[in-house]
């Protein structure tokens, strides 16, 4: 049997940079892995590949229809999915074979196979050719994630219904696209397909769109998204699909109950969340518990109810995202040797790759209001932003929302060009509990996007220059 310090289970971007940090610090570490591919859900079917394909939809429709603003026009572009699906691979290729790199150069052991628990400190892995291979860890690490959740009596074959996965490698562009959902992953891969040509559809539960985001976000994407083309059937659930020979039918009813309406579709995207993976790992046999939603119950420091096994990312409660993943990975592997390894939850970015983005970090106005928390809030337009403008990108807005009596920023809302880097000038600041007269004073670049946020930070003080 093979002896480590720490053995990781999933090599997805909690594992895989738990494993680094820890060998930085001097543990043997193994990492077991059984996709063929290092990465997880992020590198090989989710954060990358959706990114690869979002950014070359967007430069191909705005080959077609954003240049005459600009002073000059082409020809029409042509679409060679093969070609958009070949870069889009290769994009993930470059990015899991940078981590089997990091991998070689930390001296970690990589198996690939799939690890299950089978006494304290103890897994057997099951390789690729049938054979086991029995591990030894003083630290077992769970960092299994996620896998995409299911509608009830409707069957997933991954090409015309499909999840994330499938919606990444459609053979061609749906006339017809109905996405379920209108969350993170439904409003993003269904930008990717209406960008390309397809007619998008969407049907969310609840009576608005994003769940969880400021309500000015929502208020003006819903706006926006509009705009764009997609239709939008809010407050409404999907009751069944059927599978005709050309095409599906979708039936769908009001989520309080009333009429069924029926809507055809080539493709039928489900994204309605992920539920953590924790399917073969012998938890229960472990003393691993789970919570009613399916997670692995931790304490403040990722240790889950076993002796020396602990979990971290998707496959726990918080975001799942693939950031948080991250740095609960560091954490765990610097605790682990001793050190005060902490993640601030209150200071997690959310971006939503749209066309504009959108981008906020801590509170809500909503959630400021419900914790009965005084604040000012402070709004700034990217049409009264000069670099904006000069982009032709002047969608959106800034909006910070800082502690009526400290004026400390609780948080920052953004919809607008390249809002997913603007956020991280927030979360520096909220960071350093800066205040928002901090972020006022601090000279920002002209012309510059980030004058927005600079602006919105003079709102709260009601002193904006450029409004
Ligand atoms: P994962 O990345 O899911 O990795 C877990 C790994 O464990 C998997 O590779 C799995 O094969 C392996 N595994 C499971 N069981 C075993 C076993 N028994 N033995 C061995 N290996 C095992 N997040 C963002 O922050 N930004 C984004 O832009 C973003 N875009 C996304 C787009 C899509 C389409 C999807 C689906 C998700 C996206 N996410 C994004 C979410 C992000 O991918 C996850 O939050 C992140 O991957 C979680 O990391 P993880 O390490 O916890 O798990
Ligand atoms: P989500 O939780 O973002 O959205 C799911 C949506 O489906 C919600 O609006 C919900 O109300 C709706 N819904 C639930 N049941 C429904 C039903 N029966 N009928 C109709 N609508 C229903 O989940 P999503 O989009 O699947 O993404 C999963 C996870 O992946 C998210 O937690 C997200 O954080 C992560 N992700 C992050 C990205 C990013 O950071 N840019 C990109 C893509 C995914």
């Amino acid at each position: 049997m093979d002896e480590f310090d720490l053995v990781v289970i999933g090599a997805g971007p909690g594992g895989y940079v738990c494993a680094i940090r820890a060998a930085q610090l001097g543990l043997s570490v193994a990492i077991v892995e059984k996709r063929a591919e290092p990465g997880g859900t992020c590198l090989n079917v989710g954060c990358i590949p959706s990114k690869a394909l979002l950014h070359a939809s967007e430069r191909f429709e705005e080959a077609a229809h954003g240049f005459e603003a600009l002073g000059f026009s082409t020809s029409a572009p042509k679409l060679d999915l093969n070609a958009m699906m070949a870069f889009k691979d290769n994009v993930v290729k470059g990015n899991t074979s940078g981590v089997e790199y990091l991998f070689k150069k930390n001296k970690i052991t990589s198996i690939t196979g799939a690890a299950r628990i089978s006494g304290r400190g103890r897994l057997e892995v099951r390789l690729g050719d049938g054979k086991t291979r029995s591990l030894g860890a003083k630290h077992i690490v769970i960092a299994t994630g996620s896998a995409p959740a299911m509608l009830p009596g409707i069957k997933i074959d991954e090409k015309r219904i499909v999840t994330s996965t499938g919606a990444l490698m459609l053979d061609k562009v749906p006339e017809r696209l109905v996405v379920v959902g209108a969350g993170v992953i439904g409003l993003e891969l269904g930008s990717v397909w209406r960008r390309l040509g397809a007619q998008v559809e969407v049907v969310e539960f609840l009576d608005q769109i994003l769940p969880g985001m400021d309500g000015a976000v929502v208020k003006q994407f819903t706006r926006i998204l509009k705009k764009q083309g997609f239709k939008l059937n809010l407050g409404m659930k999907v009751a069944g699909v059927r599978k005709g020979r050309k095409f599906l039918q979708v039936s769908i009813e009001p989520a309080k109950g009333g009429e069924a309406k029926e809507i055809k579709a080539d493709v039928v995207l489900v994204a309605i969340g992920r539920i953590p993976y924790t399917q073969g790992l012998g938890l229960e046999e472990a003393g691993v518990d789970l919570d009613a939603r399916g997670r692995i119950v931790t304490d403040g420091k990722f240790a889950t109810t076993a002796g020396g096994i602990y979990a971290i990312g998707d496959v726990i409660a918080g975001p799942m995202l693939a950031h948080k993943a991250e740095d609960e990975g560091i954490a765990l592997a610097e605790i682990l040797c001793g050190q005060a390894g902490h993640v601030n939850y209150e200071t997690i970015p959310g971006v939503v790759y749209t066309t504009p983005e959108i981008a906020s970090v801590g509170k809500t106005e909503e959630a400021l209001k419900a914790e009965g928390i005084t604040y000012n809030s402070g709004t700034f337009p990217f049409t009264a932003n000069g670099r904006a403008r000069a982009m032709n990108a002047a969608q959106g807005f800034v909006k910070i929302l800082a502690h009526a009596s400290s004026d400390r920023v609780l948080g920052v809302h953004i919809v607008g060009p390249f809002a997913g880097e603007l956020i991280g000038e927030a979360g520096i600041a909220m960071e350093f509990g800066a205040s928002a007269e901090d972020i006022a004073r601090t000279c920002h670049a002209h012309p510059s996007l980030s004058e927005a946020v600079k602006e919105a930070a003079l709102d709260v003080d009601k002193r904006a220059i450029h409004m």
